[in-house]
Parts: structure tokens; C-alpha cells; sequence
């Protein structure tokens, strides 16, 4: 530090935005600026013990020693597990003393490119500053359009006469129509931490407002027809057939399918349906399989479906009939660090771990009825009947997932995907788990806080910790990939988890328990059933559950109700030493300790989305350690 800088004058409004600023380019720009700085420092990319904090921690400055400058950081929160949280503005103070505020992530980039710990390329450099322009320009729109949509809620909450979303909720819709309400208003955030957290580069403006979930859109699913000698078909045992169980599920447009082909004079006996994204349809699959329809294996007419996106943007939810699956499918678009195609892999192995987990939540009972999933009960994709390779069909593929029993609720039950927590209620603003937790509407004391706290850890970790220790299945149980059902007096009460079909499993461990996997086996595709090492299958727990969800629910409570100090992290070392002991009995005790270490003592470890982004994914599997915010031993 030099001493003869003058202290830095704050800019105007330095303050952190409000819910009044939302939907402006200002509070999008920091939205990003705070995700790059956070990144940034857990990921290690930019040292943070650079960061010289102040005396009480909530500001900061960073030297840039090759520009003779420095970054001020007026207002900056020190979280546990390396959480830099950037509220204010960024400044630079240069060696004659000029200050300039840093709005632009483009700018903030370059400056801090020299201090980084490897050299990225420029292209790497260009293509992340590209992503997170586009993400910020889709977080302005999201924002603008989800005041209108607010306004509308709360016109509608007046006019019923009900203050509380949870309630008004409650009483308009089922659980299923709940749930999918949530699923689709929750996803204005999007990723927690992500800096190119809403970039869907090659799409334009208007269709992502027209196909995202956060816009409220619906999207039409064309009903199309695959040969069915050109197909693969995974389903569970309870499955007889894909066609039956078609027609049995979506009896209306079974029919018109079948009426389309008949009056096209094919045998529509030799036909399989096959659902396709409505946009993913035009602006790809014309296209690229256009061999296969001159071919005459693909018949992209059909009647259509209308759906809902859900917050994972290609996951279709319908909403009539009443109890349809969901369902998943490639849309050939990039999001958060990949090209959602739906590959071979996760159609074998979707229904596979869906089975191996059913059997298992039947001869646990749910872990005492605390878990429960959406399984994967039907899979298919394009294989060619000589050519018998996989590959083609990664863009040419579905999954169904069966929604019937997991919403089959008690009354008042709401089922909430865990990222709608995070989303700022009508009105105030504040994140909508303010309101299961006061709802009664007055704001709650630190000690209701911290006992509801502790009731959702417990529902998340119990089953989160048993079905991995006992049975080597790690659920990714990540914000997007969970919902938690909250009683009628808003209680967390379960879990729902979905999205299987790349998750991993450790061999070893289900075999011992006499059940099995097969695995997925092809040239270039990471295995996803493990044996050896069980460190994959763990960090996948760790980093969906602990890092990803409920360290973001710690840190949002205690910024919501200015909890000094780590205590909810405590609550969640309590809990999750409480996890452990359940099943300690059943569990080896060499496993057990090394096991319970990993989770509450050793660095948590977590993908870096950040530098795969910057390395432009030539491995997509980096990893980096965070502080263990639960450990009670000082690193
Ligand atoms: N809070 C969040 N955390 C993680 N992902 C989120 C979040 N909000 C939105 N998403 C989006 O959800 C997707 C998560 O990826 P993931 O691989 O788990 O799901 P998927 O396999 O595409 O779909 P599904 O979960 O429906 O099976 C990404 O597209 C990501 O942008
Ligand atoms: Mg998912």
C-alpha cells in the first residue's frame, strides 16, 4: 500500500442497488462485475492474499503492481470458503492519484489479466468478455420484463386478498402447477456465481425472451417420427414398451401422431415418436439431419405440444395432461459452460441410476420419506441401424422424466426448486425464502432464522450423506437439480432430486449393498461409473450440495438478517456431523472418518468454471480447493 494516497472518495450512490435498479444496464453490469470478482479470487486466479483488507474488512484495495496502481473495493464482503463478495463499485486509483470507477467487465479484465496466475490466450480473453456482454444484456431484459410479471402477481395477490406468494400459490394451484410457477419464475438469477451466467451466444434477443424460462415463455414441441430400427430405447423394468407407454401418457396426441402417419401412407407401426425442441427444430435439425430425412428415417412432421421451459432451459414441462412427464432435450444451444446436446451416455445411464435409486428409496424408505425423485423413465435417441454410432444422436434425443408420484404431496405441500429461493419477491424485492420463513409477514428474529436454517440442512444432508455413504451415489443435488418441499406451515419437510443422467456413482460401494450399474462405454466419453478413486464421485456431492446450494443459502441469510460471523456455517457443521452419525453404524469406520474429514475439514472441492471458460474447455474437468467453512482445525 502507499501510504501518501489520499483516502479514496466514494462515487455517488455507492450503495448496493435496490430493487429499484433492477432492470437497469448499472445494476446488470455489477451483477457481472461481482461474479468476476468472485470467481477470480476463489478460483485463484488473482491471488486474494493481494487483497489488503481494512481494518474491520468491508473494504479492500488490490495492488496492480506492473500499472503503479491500485483497485479500491469500498465495499466488499469477506464470506467463508474464500466467498469475495464485491457490493459496491470498483475504483482505480492510479500512481499520480487520479481515481475512475470501473463499471465494465472488459475493463476490470484487463486491468487484472497481468496478475493472473496463468496466461490465458486472447481469444480466451475475448470469448469471456463476449459471453459476459451477452449475459449482462439478457440480465437487463430479464429484469425489465420480470417487473411487468411482478406487477401482474401482485395485482393478483391483492385481488385475492392474500399478502404471502407461498399462500397465494398454494391456493391457485397443485402442487404440480406450483412447483412448475416456481420453476420458471425462480430462474431470473440463473447460475449463483457464474460470470457468463445468462449467455446463450448465437441466440438473439428475442429468442431468448421468447424460449427462456425467466420470461414465462411457453415453447411448442413438435411430436416428430423416428424408424425405430434407427433407434436406441433405454427404459426402466416397469416399461414394457416406449409406444405404449407413450400412448398411455399422452393419449390426444397419440392419437393425431398416429393419424399423421397413416395419412402419409407409412406403417406407423415402425415409427417411434420423438419430441423436438421448436426452436432446436428450424434452427438445427432441418439441417443437420437432412441426409436422414431424405433417407426417409426422420419425419419432422407431427402435432405439437405446447410446454413450459424449466429453469434448465431445454427440460420441457407440460402442462396438460395433468400428471405428463417432463421432457428433457437437446436444444442446440450454448449455456453455462456447455452445448446442450442430450448424448448417448446420459439416455443409457439416466433410467439405469433412476432404477438403481428407486430400489434403493423403496428399501430405505426414502430415508425417512425425506427423498423421494423425478425418475427417468424413458430414453431414445438416433442410432443408425448399420452405422450403429452413437455420436449423431447427441442432437437427436429425449428423456422423459415421471413427475406423478413425486408431486403426489400432502395438501399444502409446495415444492420449491431451490434456486426460486433466491429470487426477489413482488414488491419488496426481498429473496423469496423470506417469505417461508416469515410467513406471517413480520420480519423474523436471528433465532427463527437459524432454526429454520437448520431444518432445511437437515432435509438436505440427511439423504444427501446416506445414499452417498452407503451406497456410493452421489446426487447433484445443485440449485437447479433440487427442489425442497415445504409443508403447510412452510417447514422443509423433503427433497425431490433430478437430472441423472450424468451423475456419477462409486462401484465399489453399490455392489457391496447387491445392487449394480452398468456403465456407459465409449471412445472420448469421461466414465461417470467409478471404481478406484471415489474422490470424483465425492466432489460431485460437495460441489452441487455444499458448495453450490446450501453455502448460498448461508450466505444469503446472513446478509438478508445481518447475521454477524459464521454462525448458520456452524448450524451447517452441526447438521452435517449429525448426517453422518446417523448412518455411522452401517458405514465402514475407515470410510466413515475419511469420509467425515473430507466434509468438514478438508477444502471443499469445486469445477472452475471460470478458468475452463478462460482455457476455453480443452479439459473439462478442472478443479480447485475452497477454505472448508465448516472446519474446526485452522488452515
Ligand atoms: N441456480 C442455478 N444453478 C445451476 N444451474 C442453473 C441455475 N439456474 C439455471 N441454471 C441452468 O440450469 C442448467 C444446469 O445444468 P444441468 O446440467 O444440471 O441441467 P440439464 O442437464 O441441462 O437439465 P435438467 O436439470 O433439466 O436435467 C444450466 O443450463 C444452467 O444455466
Ligand atoms: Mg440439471
Amino acid at each position: 500500500m502507499n501510504h501518501h494516497l489520499p483516502p479514496p472518495a466514494l462515487p455517488q450512490n455507492d450503495a448496493r442497488p435496490t430493487s429499484a435498479d433492477q432492470g437497469s444496464l448499472v445494476y446488470s453490469r455489477r451483477n457481472a462485475l461481482r461474479r468476476l470478482i468472485r470467481c477470480l479470487f476463489a478460483e485463484g486466479i488473482v491471488d486474494r492474499r493481494m487483497l489488503v483488507r481494512s481494518p474491520g474488512g468491508r473494504s479492500a484495495w488490490l495492488p496492480l503492481w506492473r500499472q503503479n496502481a491500485i483497485l479500491y473495493f469500498p465495499e466488499i464482503w469477506f464470506a467463508p470458503a474464500w466467498t469475495v463478495i464485491n457490493h459496491g463499485p470498483v475504483m482505480l486509483i492510479s500512481g499520480d492519484s487520479s481515481q475512475k470507477v470501473i463499471d465494465d467487465h472488459a475493463e476490470l479484465i484487463d486491468l487484472l489479466r497481468d496478475s493472473f496466475d496463468f496466461a490465458p490466450s486472447d481469444e480466451g480473453i475475448a470469448g469471456l468478455k463476449a459471453d459476459m456482454e451477452n449475459s449482462i444484456h439478457n440480465d437487463v431484459q430479464a429484469r425489465r420484463q420480470r417487473a411487468a410479471w411482478n406487477g401482474r402477481i401482485e395485482h393478483g395477490m391483492r385481488a385475492a386478498g392474500v399478502s404471502n406468494l407461498p399462500d397465494y400459490l398454494r391456493s391457485r394451484h397443485s402442487p404440480r402447477g406450483a412447483a412448475i410457477f416456481l420453476d420458471q419464475w425462480g430462474a431470473l438469477e440463473g447460475h449463483p456465481y457464474y460470470p457468463t451466467w445468462k449467455a446463450r451466444p448465437g441466440l438473439p434477443s428475442e429468442e431468448v425472451s421468447r424460449l427462456s424460462p425467466e420470461f414465462d415463455a411457453q415453447v411448442q414441441v413438435r411430436i416428430a417420427a423416428l424408424r425405430a430400427d434407427m433407434a436406441y430405447v433405454e427404459h426402466v423394468l416397469q416399461v414394457a414398451s416406449y409406444r405404449d407407454w407413450f400412448a398411455a401418457h399422452f393419449p390426444e396426441l397419440w392419437q393425431d401422431w398416429q393419424t399423421g402417419l397413416e395419412a402419409r401412407g407409412v406403417v406407423e407401426a415402425d415409427w417411434l415418436p420423438l419430441p423436438i425442441h421448436g426452436w432446436h427444430l428450424e434452427a438445427f435439425v432441418r439441417g443437420t439431419y437432412a441426409a436422414e430425412i431424405e433417407e426417409g428415417v426422420l419425419i419432422l412432421d407431427g402435432p405439437d405440444l405446447l410446454t413450459r421451459p424449466s429453469m434448465s432451459f431445454r427440460t420441457m414441462m407440460p402442462g396438460e395432461p395433468a400428471d405428463a412427464p417432463f421432457i428433457k432435450l437437446p436444444v442446440a444451444v450454448w449455456m453455462t459452460s456447455e452445448q446442450r446436446s442430450l448424448q448417448a451416455k446420459s439416455i443409457q445411464m439416466g433410467p439405469r441410476i433412476s432404477a438403481v435409486i428407486s430400489a434403493i428409496l423403496e428399501a430405505e424408505s426414502g430415508f425417512d420419506n425425506m427423498l423421494d425423485i423425478f425418475p427417468e423413465e424413458v430414453g431414445l435417441y438416433y442410432k443408425h441401424a448399420t452405422r450403429q454410432d452413437d455420436a449423431p444422436g447427441r442432437h437427436l434425443s429425449v428423456v422423459y422424466r415421471s413427475t406423478q408420484a413425486a408431486f403426489s404431496l400432502p395438501d399444502g405441500s409446495l415444492p420449491v426448486t431451490v434456486a426460486t429461493l433466491f429470487t426477489g419477491l413482488p414488491g419488496t424485492g426481498r429473496p423469496f425464502i423470506t417469505s417461508l420463513i416469515e410467513g406471517d409477514g413480520s420480519r423474523a428474529s436471528q433465532a427463527a432464522v437459524e432454526a429454520f436454517f437448520r431444518d432445511y440442512v437437515r432435509v438436505v444432508t440427511r439423504p444427501v450423506v446416506a445414499i452417498y455413504l452407503l451406497y456410493g451415489i452421489a446426487l447433484e443435488a445443485h440449485q437447479q437439480n433440487t427442489t425442497v418441499v415445504f409443508e403447510a406451515g412452510n417447514k422443509p419437510a423433503g427433497l425431490l432430486i433430478r437430472d441423472f443422467g450424468d451423475g456419477r456413482t462409486f462401484a465399489p460401494w453399490l455392489n457391496e449393498r447387491g445392487y449394480a450399474l452398468k456403465p456407459y462405454v465409449y471412445q472420448g466419453i469421461l466414465p461417470t461409473v467409478f471404481s478406484g478413486d471415489v474422490e470424483p464421485v465425492r466432489m460431485f456431492v460437495l460441489d452441487a450440495a455444499f458448495v453450490s446450494h446450501l453455502h448460498e443459502v448461508a450466505l444469503v441469510l446472513s446478509d438478508e438478517y445481518g447475521f454477524q460471523g459464521p454462525r448458520l456455517w456452524e448450524v451447517l457443521r452441526e447438521e452435517t456431523e449429525a448426517a453422518f452419525d446417523v448412518v455411522k453404524e452401517r458405514v465402514e469406520p475407515g470410510r466413515w472418518e475419511q469420509e467425515r474429514e473430507a466434509f468438514l475439514e478438508e477444502p471443499w472441492p469445486t469445477r472452475s468454471l471460470l478458468r475452463m471458460h478462460m482455457q476455453k474447455y480443452s479439459d473439462y474437468r478442472v478443479q480447485h480447493g475452497l477454505k472448508n467453512p465448516l472446519a474446526k482445525i485452522p488452515s
